[in-house]
């Protein structure tokens, strides 16, 4: 474990997290990037090592632009079979590496993201750790014309959605769509749950990343870097 003073910021537990996931990059490689402010940080951390990977899968049009302001090169998933390692923030985990994502609208590329990394390596502030996930509303991907279907969907299981704002207006995703944020769920199943919310028609992408979980959690506490695994 480094160690931090008891006295630094989330914004710097963020900074720490960041620099210390590039003992997961492997020279040579392509990097699976995340989105969010903790990711940010990890990507000013990767421009610092830049000569030494070929370059970057990303999450999201803004990582994308960070990316490349910093000079590394952004390939796109499909030219990519494999990735070792996708580096990404989580607005809940678990202790078994379960997450809620979405905070930042970028959940269905995050996950596909993830989906072709062979290990996920979350970077987080510790008060993102939780012992049940439900606390943080839960990020839900949905195609606008069944939005309101979706909302009924959840007012069954005790959830209540809103349709996430900006400007006044609906967010739209990167891919087009509109993001529900749920209040008021208990997620004591991550798997069953993810499968159940997945199968619902009109559902792009559930903020459950239970599938595509967290095999290391590197948690930024004010006694320096924990390394969950
Ligand atoms: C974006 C995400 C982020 O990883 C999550 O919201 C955490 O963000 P931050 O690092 O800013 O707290 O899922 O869709």
């Amino acid at each position: 474990m480094t160690q931090a003073s008891p006295a630094l910021t989330q914004d710097e537990l963020k900074t720490l997290v960041g620099q210390a996931a590039l003992q997961y990059v492997l020279p040579g490689s392509i990097v699976g990037v995340g989105t969010g402010s903790t990711v940010n940080k990890f990507i000013d951390a990767l421009a610092t090592i830049k000569d030494q990977v070929k370059g970057a899968v990303s999450s999201s049009e803004a990582s994308t632009a960070r990316l490349k302001a910093l000079g590394i090169p952004v390939l796109d998933s499909n030219e990519v079979v494999e990735l070792a390692v996708y580096i990404d923030g989580a607005d809940e985990i678990d202790h078994q590496g379960h997450m809620v994502k979405g905070g930042g609208a970028a959940l269905t590329r995050e996950k596909i993201v993830a989906a072709q990394s062979l290990q996920f390596i979350c970077i987080a502030d510790e008060s993102k750790l939780v012992k049940t996930l439900g606390q943080f509303p839960l990020p839900v991907e949905v195609i606008p014309m069944a939005a309101k279907r979706v909302v009924r969907q959840f007012a069954a299981l005790g959830g209540v959605a809103t349709i996430r704002l900006k400007d006044g207006q609906p967010l739209v995703t990167d891919n087009g769509q509109i993001i529900l944020d749920v209040t008021g769920l208990q997620i004591s199943d991550p798997l069953a749950f993810e499968s159940q919310v997945n199968q619902w028609p009109g559902v792009v992408t559930v903020g459950v990343f239970a599938y595509q979980k967290a095999q290391v959690c590197l948690l930024g506490t004010a006694e320096g870097v924990k390394t969950l695994v």
